[in-house]
C-alpha cells in the first residue's frame, strides 16, 4: 500500500476551492503514453497551471495501471526540472466499481471518480457513499467525484445511447448523502468526437456543423441548490475543425465530427464548473500530426520522428486550453 503524498501528488480539495473562487477550471487531461504525459507536463509547467492527470479504464488496459502511476510520480519530478512546481492530481476516470476505486486508492491515486450514473438513483447513492467512506478514511484524504445524470455518446468503455440531463432537484440530496467532493453533471456534453447528430445541429456558410448550446439553465439551477460546490464537466472536447480537416487531408475519415464550442466552455469555467475533462481533442491532434508526417515523409521509420511532432502539437493544444479556455494558467 502506498499513499499519493509519497509520490508527490495532491488531492483536489484545495485546488477546487481556489478554482471555484477564482472563476476558472482545472484541466483534466487523459493520458495513456509517454508522449501525451510529456506534452501535458510541458504545457502545464510553461503556463503555470495545476493539472489533473486522468487514467481511464481504456488506459489501464492499454498501458498498465502501475506503470501509469509511476509515470505520474515521474511527472512531478519532471515538472520541477522544468522549473515549475505544478500541483499534480492522479485521478481514476470513470471508476465503475468499489473494488477498482479501492485498488487505485491503495496504490497511490490521489482522487477517484465513481461513476454510478448508469444505476438507479438509490444504487448510485449507496455505491458512491461506500467509495467516499473508504477514500475519506485514509490517513491522506483521497478525493471522490460522483456523477448524476447520463452523458450521451459512445467511447469504448464509457458509452450511453441517450443522455439524461442532471435533475437539479436531486443534487443537494446526492451530495449530502454521499459526501462526495465534486459532482459530474450532464448538461449536453458527451464523450468522443461526434457529440451531436448532424440533424441536431445547424451549419455555418462553410458547411461546418454548429451544435445546440449547452443547458446553462440546468447548470444555474444546480448552482442555486449547492452554491460553490465543485462541478465537473465530462465530454468537453471542442473537436477543432482544423484537426479534423488535417486528418481527412491525409487520408482519415472523420465525418460528422462536432464538439463543444470554446466560448461555451469558457462560460462554464467561470461558474462553479472547476474541472473540465478533455481527451478526444488530444487524440485528434496526435492523429492529425502522425498522419501528416507519415504522408509527407514516407521513408521515415523512427517512431521518435513520427511521434515527436505530434507531441509538440499536443503541448500547444494543452497550453492553449489552459490559457484561453479554462483560465487555469498562472494559478500556481
Ligand atoms: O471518458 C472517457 C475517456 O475519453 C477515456 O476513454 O477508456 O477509451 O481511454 P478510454
Ligand atoms: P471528450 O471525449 O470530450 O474528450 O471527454 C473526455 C472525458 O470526459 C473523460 O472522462
Ligand atoms: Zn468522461
Amino acid at each position: 500500500m502506498i499513499s499519493y503524498t509519497e509520490l508527490g501528488l495532491v488531492n483536489t480539495v484545495e485546488l477546487f476551492k481556489k478554482a471555484v473562487s477564482g472563476g476558472y477550471a482545472l484541466p483534466a487531461y487523459n493520458f495513456n503514453n509517454l508522449e501525451q504525459l510529456q506534452a501535458i507536463i510541458q504545457a502545464c509547467a510553461e503556463t503555470k497551471s495545476p493539472v489533473i492527470l486522468q487514467v481511464s479504464s481504456g488506459a489501464r488496459k492499454y498501458a498498465n495501471q502501475n506503470l501509469l502511476k509511476n509515470m505520474a510520480k515521474g511527472a512531478v519530478e519532471y515538472a520541477n526540472e522544468l522549473g515549475c512546481n505544478v500541483p499534480i492530481v492522479l485521478h481514476l476516470d470513470h471508476g465503475d466499481s468499489f473494488e477498482l476505486c479501492k485498488d487505485c486508492i491503495e496504490t497511490g491515486f490521489s482522487s477517484v471518480m465513481i461513476d454510478g450514473s448508469h444505476y438507479s438513483y438509490e444504487e448510485n447513492v449507496a455505491l458512491t457513499k461506500k467509495v467516499v467512506e473508504f477514500a475519506h478514511s485514509r490517513k491522506d484524504y483521497v478525493s471522490v467525484e460522483g456523477e448524476l445524470g447520463v452523458l450521451a455518446g459512445v467511447e469504448d468503455d464509457v458509452s450511453s445511447e441517450h443522455s439524461h440531463y442532471t435533475q437539479p432537484e436531486e443534487v443537494e440530496d446526492f451530495v449530502k448523502r454521499t459526501g462526495v467532493d465534486s459532482l459530474a453533471i450532464s448538461i449536453g456534453t458527451s464523450h468522443g468526437r461526434t457529440k451531436f447528430k448532424p440533424e441536431q445541429c445547424t451549419r455555418d456558410p462553410n458547411g461546418v456543423l454548429i451544435p445546440p448550446p449547452l443547458r446553462f439553465d440546468i447548470l444555474e439551477a444546480i448552482e442555486k441548490r449547492i452554491p460553490g460546490f465543485p462541478i465537473v464537466l465530462h465530454g468537453a472536447s471542442s473537436v477543432p475543425v482544423e484537426y479534423v480537416q488535417m486528418v481527412e487531408k491525409y487520408g482519415g475519415k472523420l465525418s460528422d465530427s462536432v464538439g463543444i464550442p470554446e466560448e461555451q466552455l469558457r462560460r462554464a469555467a467561470n461558474s462553479a464548473v472547476c474541472k473540465i475533462n478533455i481527451d478526444s481533442d488530444g487524440r485528434l491532434a496526435m492523429t492529425a500530426l502522425i498522419r501528416k508526417v507519415l504522408a509527407e515523409i514516407p521513408d521515415e521509420f523512427d517512431p521518435r520522428k513520427i511521434l515527436g511532432p505530434a507531441r509538440e502539437e499536443l503541448k500547444k493544444l494543452y497550453a492553449h486550453k489552459n490559457i484561453n479556455v479554462l483560465g487555469s494558467a498562472n494559478r500556481v
